[in-house]
């Protein structure tokens, strides 16, 4: 595997931009549509700054999950939520070649990326066990989809993507961590009784979640990096590769699942080098001194 011959994965965030299409459909619900005088106040220079560098910064946590786990090619990928294409068009940019799953539950969103990025097109369903996908990918891209959803939701999403993703596969999907406690204060996601509420939870037992008003089914969790690991940790096909605080624009966390058993298969188990062995024996019970 040629990691350090002429591509490594970071050349993807040079090159990406030359075949980047910026069509941005009217329709897209992550581009900020507020007032120049708000703007300046939030501290962003314009909606296309923000929705391209947020975009640019969900290719960066691919990046560099791809460098942890030594990956040069993504032949497949699936993005899920796709909105209206603000990290797939950066996907269709950085893997020219890929098979591309666009799915989400906004069936113009899913359209516009199959037509503008050449996706193939996935009309989702609010339970993953009725979404219509069989196929496995070698990535699987989850942005702010698991920040709206219940722990039930969301612990079912996260085993469904890791049944979706082929053998050395990688998820990569994001979480609202400790840092959105604070961050809450100057950008609240909520009305403050209801965070009040999903604040206490998470003290309670590291996970929080309230739905928006009028909407439910779908709110704001957030989620301990503790209470994270352990649901990946109940999957023994699966191992943890990272979890980043704040991994995508400084903003929600990052966590990143590789498709490779934790457990030795039967039959590969190998006898541990002399070196260890010696360790070992050394203060096996019964040894020589205890
Ligand atoms: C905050 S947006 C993020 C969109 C996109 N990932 C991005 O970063 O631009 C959340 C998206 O989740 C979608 N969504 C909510 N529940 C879903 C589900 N069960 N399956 C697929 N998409 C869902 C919504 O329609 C919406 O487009």
């Amino acid at each position: 595997m040629p990691l350090f011959g002429a591509k490594t994965p970071l050349d993807l965030l040079r090159d990406y931009k030359r075949r980047l299409v910026t069509e941005v459909s009217p329709d897209d619900q992550m581009v900020l549509r507020f007032d120049a005088g708000t703007m300046a106040r939030i501290g962003e220079k314009s909606w296309q700054d923000q929705y391209f560098r947020v975009g640019e910064a969900a290719l960066r946590t691919i990046v560099r999950a791809m460098v942890l786990a030594e990956k040069t090619t993504i032949g497949s990928i699936l993005d899920l939520p796709c909105g209206h294409g603000r990290v797939l068009r950066m996907l269709r940019a950085a893997f020219p070649a890929a098979r591309i799953a666009a799915c989400d539950l906004d069936r113009g969103g899913v359209e516009f990326c199959a037509r503008t990025f050449g996706a193939v097109p996935v009309h989702s369903a609010v339970d993953p066990a009725a979404i219509p996908l069989t196929d496995t990918f070698e990535l699987i891209w989850c942005g702010s989809l698991l920040t709206h959803l219940d722990a039930a939701r969301y612990a079912a999403f996260v085993d469904w993507f890791i049944d979706r993703l082929a053998p050395d596969g990688l998820l990569v999907f994001t979480n609202h961590g400790r840092w959105s406690l604070d961050y809450h204060r100057t950008h609240p996601y909520i009305d403050e009784e209801r965070f009040q509420a999903i604040a206490a939870e998470v003290a309670a037992v590291g996970f929080g979640y309230r739905d928006y008003p009028a909407e439910p089914e779908y709110g704001i969790s957030i989620a301990l990096p503790s209470w994270v690991v352990h649901l990946v940790e109940r999957r023994r096909d699966a191992t943890l590769l990272a979890y980043h605080e704040r991994g995508w624009g400084h903003h929600q966390d990052v966590v990143v699942v590789w498709k490779k058993p934790i457990d030795v298969p039967p039959g590969l188990e190998r006898p541990r080098p002399a070196i260890y062995r010696g360790h070992h024996d050394k203060f096996a019970p019964g040894a020589a001194g205890q």
